[in-house]
């Protein structure tokens, strides 16, 4: 028989992550797996500047109609002026398409498959590490994937005379996938000097940056979050950029973000656009509604706007209070090690030295999820859970 022949595949060791969590029967289980935001009670909320937009969408939606192919313009246009600023130049000058994807991991893979497409022959390189999925997608596309160093465990930061030195030797027909801003998994961003040096390097190498920008405003804000990004592109004309409301606006489960094509003229990033489309199109014909109808009305309406920006910062200063809570919780035990590093790091997660085999001690006996490789989302973090997690690390720690 055709199917009892095909063999099981390995669990995602992200999403897998996940349904384990779903199915262990332990009260005491603590999910530090996935990266979505958990409020204190566990919950990942609706915010309510979604709920009083879906209430007036429900109110005012005429049709189920299809969308345009790339999503309507009027999405496209608020999303480009939230992830570039309004006064970024490409904008006046037409010279940024947007495309709608169904989320961040969408717009990689159709980035992936737009640089196949018309960049054969060149490389992906990614930051060692990098988000799992990032290698499956581009790999899946047909990209051939390649490394650069990034993250020092000795410092906890990034080793940015490593990546520089590989940086410059990336050939220019190459393409490099930089995270914006905190940077999955290790939550160790550049500062402002760190993207200079990758701005001039871009410039002069020559190859073609590839930007995954999935995290807005869970840094240190919407704007701050990406001076990395317009750093670049003062320096370079072209650069791709994968962009989410996942995280910022909670919106995971409906598969809303954005695939941008910073070109050097409106004419370029036209023909890139019209590309784009007929990629889209083979692959699942138009984007979903609902979700970006949403994003657009709540960046679009000024009240909502506001309401956003606070719910925003409200998660991002208990993610902030969490990094903190957990630091002081591990200083107040014999760890025999420094955790100071995690209140430097930024977003949801934090790459926390521990080793794959304290991960799977904490999973089996402790009923603590983290990622294989060490990465804990601080946001899964509950006051409840706190000292559990923390006696659990200093118990895992003495393996
Ligand atoms: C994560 O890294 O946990 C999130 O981006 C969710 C995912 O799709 O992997």
């Amino acid at each position: 028989m055709f199917f009892s022949g095909i063999e099981p595949a390995p669990a995602d060791p992200i999403l897998g992550l996940t349904e384990a969590f779903r199915k262990d029967p332990r009260p005491s289980k603590v999910n530090l797996g996935v990266g979505v935001f958990m409020d204190e009670k566990g919950a990942t909320p609706v915010l309510e500047c979604i709920r009083r937009a879906e209430r007036v969408l429900w109110e005012t939606e005429k049709t189920k109609g299809y969308t345009p192919i790339h999503g309507p313009a009027e999405y496209g246009a608020a999303v480009a002026d939230l992830v570039f600023g309004a006064g970024f130049h490409g904008l006046a000058a037409g010279s940024v398409a947007v495309a709608q994807t169904p989320g961040g991991t969408g717009a990689l893979r159709i980035g992936a498959e737009f640089l196949r497409a018309f960049r054969p022959g060149g490389a992906i390189w990614m930051p060692d590490p990098t988000w799992d999925n990032h290698k499956n997608v581009f790999g899946a596309a047909g990209c051939s994937v390649r490394a650069y160093p990034y993250y020092d465990p000795a410092t906890h930061g990034v080793d940015v005379e490593a990546m520089c030195a590989a940086l410059e030797k990336i050939p220019a027909g190459d393409v490099v996938l930089l995270h914006v801003c905190c940077h999955n998994p290790t939550g160790a961003d550049l500062d402002a000097a760190g993207w200079k040096r990758v701005a001039d390097l871009a410039a002069k190498a020559g190859w073609f940056p590839f930007f995954d920008f999935a995290y807005q405003g869970f840094g240190d804000g919407l704007q701050e979050d990406r001076a990395g990004l317009l750093a670049v592109l003062q320096k370079v004309p072209e650069a791709l950029v994968a962009s989410s409301f996942s995280k910022n606006m909670g919106l995971y489960g409906e598969r809303v973000g954005a695939l941008m094509m910073v070109a050097e003229s409106a004419k370029a990033a036209n023909a890139a656009l019209s590309q784009v489309k007929r990629i889209i199109r083979v692959l699942y014909s138009n984007p979903p509604k609902h979700g970006a109808a949403l994003a657009r009305a709540v960046l679009e309406d000024a009240e909502l706007r506001g309401l956003w920006l606070q719910e925003l910062g409200a998660m991002r200063q208990r993610i902030a209070g969490n990094r903190q809570r957990l630091v002081d919780g591990l200083a107040r035990r014999d760890t025999g090690m420094d955790f100071s590093f995690i209140v430097r790091q930024k977003g949801m997660f934090s790459f926390s030295g521990l080793s794959d085999v304290q991960v799977d001690f904490l999973r089996e006996q402790k009923a603590v999820y983290m990622v294989k490789g060490g990465r804990i989302n601080v946001a899964g973090l509950m006051a409840e859970s706190l000292e559990y997690v923390c006696d659990s690390i200093t118990e895992g720690l003495k393996l």
